[in-house]
């Protein structure tokens, strides 16, 4: 059994003071489930002070990016012992604004992948196409590539550990929402692509969450497809009651 995983990818808004607000909310509202997992990704600023406004509740921590060097002459990086240091348990990575405005590829992915799991952390592995490609006919073949690129030479083992969130890149932030149907068709083939790469066991294992405009409206239902199991939300994951009506999805 898949447990769903509802995270909050709050990309580069809110000051500290902000944060520790939205994150107590958050923590007062749905800090008690124990049916599925919250997860709270504010941005590195606010790591430490996030982490000790969700003590003693359910919900977990993440960071937006990593570098995938332990330490070093990296002006304006962060890296994975530095994240685990300050309460982190995930951390996404490839989001398809770092491929489009940070030059981000399939190979940078698969460092920072490589680099979480050897500090401890869950990777949150980004996947996702294009309107141009999708109106092409390309859209499972980029999603193929990008899982090829950013899973490669890693083993069986570590694949348990790897979330992967599909977004497609016309719905990010656009009120456009992918149909459930559609959605749903693409995490079966992420999971058949999984699949093919390590095992049907491991892939049924794999938790593969939707995001891109994920709203109160249209979560209950997106949550009840059989491949969707969670969601990864940015923009209404910024307000105490959206989110909260998010990750109580029935
Ligand atoms: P959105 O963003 O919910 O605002 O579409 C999702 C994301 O980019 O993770």
């Amino acid at each position: 059994m898949r447990r769903k995983l509802i995270a909050g990818n709050w990309k580069m808004y809110k000051t500290d003071a902000e944060a520790i607000e939205l994150a107590r909310g958050i923590a007062r509202e749905a800090g008690n489930l124990t049916d599925r997992d919250v997860l709270l990704c504010p941005p590195f600023t606010s790591l430490k002070s996030v982490n000790e406004a969700i003590q003693r509740t359910s919900v977990k921590l993440g960071a937006q990016t990593l570098h995938w060097e332990k330490e070093g002459a990296f002006t304006g990086m962060i890296s994975g012992p530095m994240l685990k240091a300050v309460g982190c348990s995930y951390v996404i990575i490839g989001h398809s604004e770092q491929r489009q405005y940070f030059g981000e590829t399939n190979e940078t992915v698969n460092k920072r992948v490589k680099a979480a799991l050897s500090y401890g952390l869950l990777p949150i592995m980004c996947v996702g196409e294009l309107l141009a490609e999708r109106e092409a006919g390309r859209a499972e073949a980029v999603v193929k590539e990008q899982l090829e690129g950013g899973l490669k030479s890693i083993s069986q083992d570590d694949m348990k550990k790897i979330v992967i969130a599909y977004e497609p890149v016309w719905a990010i932030g656009t009120g456009k929402t992918a149909t459930p149907e559609d959605a749903d068709n693409m995490h079966k083939f992420i999971r058949g692509t999984v699949a093919k790469l390590y095992s049907s066991e491991i892939a049924e294992g794999t938790i593969i969450q939707y995001g891109g405009s994920v709203k109160p409206e249209n979560v209950d239902e997106l949550m009840a497809r059989p491949n969707i199991d969670g969601a990864l939300v940015g923009g209404a994951a910024l307000k105490v009651e959206s989110f909260t009506r998010i990750v109580r999805f029935k």
